[in-house]
């Protein structure tokens, strides 16, 4: 379900853009959100970001233990992006809510917690426990990390264990039940609108993409990989037309919102993922050289609409010839 919160009635001549987006019962007051494991839980970015004016946060993975993550070298320089293997390192599930979620509860912006697991118990044992816990608005469900043995990825390309995994988490909302699922989806399958399907059929509020495609970079002179696991995800502007023609096929195979994410540095990368279909956006690598990134394209957007006339951020997705 879509919506804006304002009706559209309210938005007369010289009003205020309405930038909110609304999924399921969870609003977020602009579109412009920091992706996963770009932002940590927001505490290092606190003095650097005013964090209640993004649209929403979306956390580094939780997972029900703790993962120290993947041994060093974790990253590593690629033209016009990064490739990591960080490998879903987090202080597991109670640590999150006793350490982290503090700081982010009675934020102006949209809490979402990034979800991952070896196994679909897993996923569900941080699901049914966070439902309980105030300070949360979402769900942003990781099958699509592709640095674990035995994890994200095989959920990810599998269209029937995602629509077995996304409803069984549906399901196990009960305390907060409009919280939406947000699939987050790997660029790295043959047929990426089978598995957008198999997850809105799962019961899925709302899917993003993309999460990192797999890269290698070798160290000619050590004639090794420069990464200590071999392969790694890239991201950054490099992979951004790779992700703008997954939100444009996904957003026309679905009929829920897609959330559109990879390689956005500028307004003008987020209003192509809004031309092509996406309903909100995330700003990942860009944060690591300029934390101010997701305020200038907030702005950027903002200023697109001014100029242009549109009175919701929802109705750029019709504006593509
Ligand atoms: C260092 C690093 C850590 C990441 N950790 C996660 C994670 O824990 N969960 C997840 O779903 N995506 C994770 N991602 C993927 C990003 O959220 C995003 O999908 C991807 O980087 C593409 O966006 P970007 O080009 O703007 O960074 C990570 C990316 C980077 C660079």
């Amino acid at each position: 379900m879509m919506a804006a919160a304002k009706p559209a009635s309210a938005a007369g001549p010289g009003a205020a853009a309405d930038l909110s987006v609304t999924i399921r019962g969870m609003t977020m007051p602009n579109p412009v959100g920091v992706a996963s494991g770009t932002f940590g839980y927001g505490e290092e970015y606190a003095p650097l970001v005013d964090l209640d004016a993004l649209g929403a946060i979306y956390t580094k993975a939780v997972t029900p233990e703790p993962r120290p993550g993947n041994p060093a070298p974790r990253l590593a320089d690629t033209p016009a992006g990064m490739l990591n293997s960080i490998g879903l390192a987090n202080p597991g599930l109670d640590a999150f809510v006793a350490d982290k979620l503090p700081l982010l509860r009675g934020r102006r912006c949209a809490i979402i917690v990034n979800v991952a697991g070896k196994t679909e118990d897993d996923y569900l044992r941080v699901v049914e426990r966070l439902d309980g816990e105030a300070g949360i608005d979402g769900y942003e469900i990781n099958v699509s990390c592709p640095n674990v043995a035995h994890g994200g990825l095989a959920f990810g390309t599998d269209p029937a264990q995602v629509e077995r995994l996304t409803r069984r988490l549906a399901d196990a909302r009960k305390a907060a039940p409009g919280r939406p699922i947000i699939v987050k989806l790997s660029p790295n399958v043959t047929d990426l609108t089978a598995i957008a399907k198999a997850a809105e059929a799962g019961g899925a509020d709302a899917l993003s993409c993309i999460n990192t495609l797999v890269g290698m970079v070798i160290d000619v002179k050590a004639r090794r990989p420069t990464l200590a696991m071999g392969t790694g995800g890239l991201s950054g502007p490099a992979v951004r037309p790779v992700g703008v023609a997954c939100v444009y096929r996904v957003s026309r195979a679905v009929s829920i919102p897609v959330i559109g994410l990879g390689g956005i540095a500028r307004a003008d990368d987020a209003l192509q993922y809004l031309l092509a279909g996406a309903s909100a956006v995330q700003v990942g690598t860009a944060l690591f050289s300029r934390p101010e990134t997701p305020l200038e394209v907030l702005s950027g957007i903002r200023a697109f609409m001014e100029r242009e006339g549109v009175e919701r951020v929802g109705d750029i997705r019709a504006m593509l010839r």
